[in-house]
């Protein structure tokens, strides 16, 4: 449950806000029951604020809190013998996905919960204030719900901004893909009432076809969850377009999205989230932030949290590839990470300091949001702010 509170952050290096140009330092911001407050130069905070906890900056960088728009954090076991034979040359197809399935179905709920827990424990530590974690590797209609309330009982239990989404993963082995479709779209009703607000559909070569797809998303809709695309991950498919159609809020991966696929998303407000961790694991190629962006898609960027292709829980570490590997600039990689997120997941609040804003920011490492970027490895978040109370590394609080 992301907290409520009051905090006064001083000595700031400067902050960028996304909402206008970075205010040069030393500066200050201010968070009130949850949400900003105030944000200007230090030495001009007014004493009617000054009553808060204040947390000194020391001349960091402070920038709106992560919001990883995808996320597979809910899973038991370890793909490890997978992820070497990758090494060793073999191509990921997804088959892995099976025994995820097999061993968080096996596990038990406090088992699980727990491993998601220290998971977004991870996330915080690295700056994630908002979070979307898919359901997925429990595929039988049944075996779904029961993660989709568990996603919802680690959003009671975290201290972050937690978004659910029922992913409609892959159709299990022996069973009628008719039927299972069927399935799972009369689950949408019981999907939203456990507490999913997404429907993301994997909608790839050896997943659900488009025409499949279509069928669970308008399911979806109607049961008023909105939808959400894996699209164009491994093969190209046309799912771009799917998403454009059926009025998804985002379309992920798309390492194979073609300018069509591109223009029609650009054309429908269908945000882009990149996950370029997890192209890594797929060799999938790295051109389509180019074609997104030459198309007019906003962008998002996420770690696609995930034990088969992206095992990663640092927006600074998706940051660092993006921009030399999808050739983003630092503005354009910095507001996708925070911003885009919040667009990807319809929360325009989210991202942008801003009065009246939720209050979630982060204390860089750093006197210099470029310097997140370039300074490979290292230790990149000093603070994670959620609400205005630190949830991570609180330091010099008084
Ligand atoms: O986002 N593409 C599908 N789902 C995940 C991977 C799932 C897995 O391999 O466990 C992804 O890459
Ligand atoms: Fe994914």
């Amino acid at each position: 449950m992301p907290p409520v509170g009051d905090l006064l952050v001083r000595r700031a290096g400067r902050i960028v806000t996304n909402d206008g140009p970075p205010v040069p330092g030393p500066a200050a911001v201010s968070v009130r029951n949850g949400v900003v407050a105030w944000i200007g130069p230090d030495e001009r905070v007014p004493w009617t604020i000054t009553d808060a906890p204040e947390l000194d900056a020391d001349g960091a960088c402070v920038l709106p809190g992560f919001v990883d728009p995808h996320t597979h954090a809910l899973w038991a076991g370890s793909r490890r013998e997978e992820y070497a034979a990758r090494l060793a040359g073999e191509s990921y197809t997804g088959g892995g996905i099976a025994s995820t399935v097999a061993a968080t179905t096996a596990a038990a709920d406090d088992e699980l919960l727990d491993l998601a827990a220290l998971r977004l424990g991870r996330m915080a530590a690295n700056g994630t204030t908002t979070v979307e974690v898919k359901t997925g590797y429990g595929l039988d209609p049944a075996a779904e719900l029961r993660l989709v309330g568990l996603v919802r009982r680690l959003a009671e239990r975290v201290p972050l901004r937690v978004e659910p989404t029922l992913l409609a993963h892959v159709v299990p082995a022996g069973v009628d893909r008719g039927a299972h479709v069927a399935a799972l779209a009369g689950l949408m009703p019981a999907a939203v009432d456990a507490g999913a607000r997404w429907l993301d559909v994997f909608c790839d070569r050896g997943a659900f076809t488009v025409d499949e797809a279509r069928t669970l998303l308008r399911a979806g809709a109607a049961a008023g969850l909105g939808g959400r695309l894996h699209a164009e991950q491994l093969s190209h498919t046309g799912a771009a377009a799917l998403a454009a159609e059926t009025g998804c809020a985002s379309a992920d991966h798309l390492e194979h999205v073609d300018e069509a696929g591109a223009k029609a998303m650009a054309a429908t407000g269908v945000v882009g989230v990149l996950l370029p961790t997890a192209t890594l694991s797929t060799h999938g190629g790295w051109d389509n932030a180019r074609v997104l962006r030459e198309a007019g898609v906003t962008l998002a960027l996420g770690t696609d949290c995930n034990p088969g292709t992206s095992w990663c829980e640092s927006v600074p570490y998706a940051l660092q590839l993006a921009a030399p590997l999808l050739g983003l600039t630092v503005p354009e990689a910095i507001r996708a990470a925070t911003a885009g997120g919040g667009a990807a997941l319809r929360r325009p609040e989210l991202g942008v300091l801003r009065l009246t804003h939720p209050g979630d920011l982060l204390v860089l490492e750093a006197e210099h949001e470029a310097d997140l970027l370039a300074h490979l490895g290292a230790p990149a978040v000093r603070t994670t702010i959620v609400g205005g109370v630190p949830v991570s590394g609180a330091r010099t609080i008084h």
